[in-house]
């Protein structure tokens, strides 16, 4: 779908937007898509003081179809433009979908690297050895809106002989004079893995290394971050094919980090232990970048393919998915903590300690000087509890078919409690733990009910405001 054949369509979005509006469970803190479809976040970046935020789009369909890259623009993360989508598959090498990619800034000019996705359907393939392109692209831009021409960096033919067809979803970082691009992939063995590839001149590209774990885990990583938070060295990325084992990785696909000591020079490097990035229902392909103020920045996709659960009640009015809160990211030990961005806290309106708390928009806080076990009653069905060392995110009849997601805590200190119109984000003590989820409640509770054994150091519930959303037409 080339631009000229999107915007003779606008008359379509139109209806869709319409009948959108009708929606009781619209987000009213999150992004989503104008109309039909949204998935993983692309091309994160700060220029020139504006965020960009781009992201996988299908305007026409709340289905899964044709991607071209949509755009949101923010200065302060409380108002938003809704900007002209940014990207269009429209060359013969990403004919069938503009896929994820991101931005990297170089001498007043925004990078883009993204994937160019075909399938030819001209005989029977399986899709996974045979019958695809994902190949790497780059288009340049001066200011985030408008670019000359798409650059074919690499083709499949330039990817490892034994890489299947699924390589995709390019990042790029700085490392001692060098430029790296991370890709996401899985070998002719169904092995996850990421490739690495140099450059010194963020065109020419030449296949430097590769990262997996020793024993193999999952047969494909997705959406690769390779990412440094105080000095320490991460790789986020989506690993698909991996077993549940016990209360950990619940989700049909895996959204977590690894952290890594690498040297790229001598091209070795060791790997720890997949750590799960969230233990909700609804969280995928997140991406990170650095803004001007160097704060490490995480967005990530409220939504996960080809899960069991629906979201039903939004596909009816013609759309589906949102983004998460943005999110700051910290480490200690090897371990990410994820904080809502500081700027949300102007979403505050009234501060309430009564337990009554019957809006669609909240933020709950609370702290404990000592917890044993609670229950905590949210709103309809939902309900946060605590027992044996073991947080329980419980969704029942909200979920549409998402029913409890579980973590460990050694201790409990405190809760961090967004709750938008059809979704929940839990920040668990201080971030170190996040449960990110979709649901669909029918009501609003007048009351917020907690028994148990505890001993609360304090206890505080926002009303907070909607997101401004402009449209950002230039
Ligand atoms: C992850 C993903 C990416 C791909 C994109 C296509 O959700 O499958 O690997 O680039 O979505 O929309």
């Amino acid at each position: 779908m080339n631009k000229k054949e999107y915007l003779s369509r606008l008359d379509e979005q139109n209806k869709i937007k319409k009948l959108m509006k009708d929606d009781k469970y619209l987000l009213n803190f999150h992004l989503i898509p104008p109309s039909g479809w949204l998935n993983d976040p692309n091309g994160l970046c700060e220029f020139k003081g504006i965020n960009h935020i781009y992201y996988q789009y299908t305007p026409f369909s709340a289905e899964w179809g044709m991607k071209l890259w949509g755009h949101y623009t923010t200065e302060d993360w409380i108002t938003y433009k809704d900007e002209e989508p940014f990207l269009f598959p429209d060359i013969k090498e990403d004919k069938d979908g503009v896929y994820s990619g991101s931005a990297f800034i170089k001498d007043d000019e925004i990078y883009f690297y993204y994937t160019g996705n075909v399938k030819y359907t001209d005989k029977k393939y399986n899709y996974i050895s045979d019958g695809r392109e994902q190949n790497t692209i780059l288009i340049k831009s001066k200011d985030g809106f408008s670019y000359k021409d798409k650059k074919v960096l690499l083709k499949n033919t330039d990817y490892p002989k034994d890489m299947s067809c699924h390589v995709r979803d390019p990042q790029i970082f700085e490392k001692q004079g060098n430029y790296y691009m991370i890709l996401g992939a899985r070998d002719l063995d169904d092995i996850g893995c990421v490739l690495i590839y140099q450059s010194k001149d963020l065109e020419n590209w030449n296949y430097h290394m590769k990262i997996t774990t020793p024993k193999k885990f999952g047969y494909m990583w997705e959406c690769p971050n390779l990412i440094e938070i105080s000095g320490q060295i991460f790789l986020i990325c989506c690993p698909q094919g991996i077993e549940q084992d016990g209360i950990n990785y619940a989700n049909i696909y895996q959204c977590g980090y690894f952290p890594l000591e690498i040297d790229f020079e001598r091209k070795e490097y060791k790997i720890g232990k997949f750590i799960e990035l969230d233990r909700g229902f609804d969280i995928y392909a997140p991406q990170v970048f650095t803004d001007e103020e160097g704060r490490k920045i995480l967005l990530g996709w409220m939504g996960i393919p080809d899960a069991e659960y629906t979201n039903k009640p939004t596909i009816e009015h013609k759309w589906q998915h949102a983004l998460t809160l943005p999110r700051e990211l910290k480490a200690i030990e090897n371990k990410i903590y994820q904080s809502p961005l500081k700027e949300l806290s102007k979403l505050r309106t009234t501060e309430n300690r009564e337990i009554i708390c019957d809006s669609e928009n909240v933020e709950i806080n609370f702290s404990f000087k000592k917890c044993i076990e609670f229950k905590i009653e949210l709103r309809d069905s939902i309900e946060l509890n605590y027992k044996n060392n073991i947080l329980t995110l419980n969704l029942e009849k909200c979920g549409y078919g998402r029913k409890e997601r579980k973590v460990y805590l050694k201790n409990l200190e405190s809760l961090q409690i967004f709750l938008d119109n059809s979704s929940i984000e839990v920040f668990i003590n201080s971030g170190a733990e996040v449960f990110t989820s979709r649901c669909y409640c029918n009501k609003l509770n007048s009351n917020l009910k907690f028994i148990g054994n505890y001993i609360l150091k304090d206890f505080v519930w926002y009303n907070l405001k909607n997101f401004k959303i402009e449209n950002g037409e230039r």
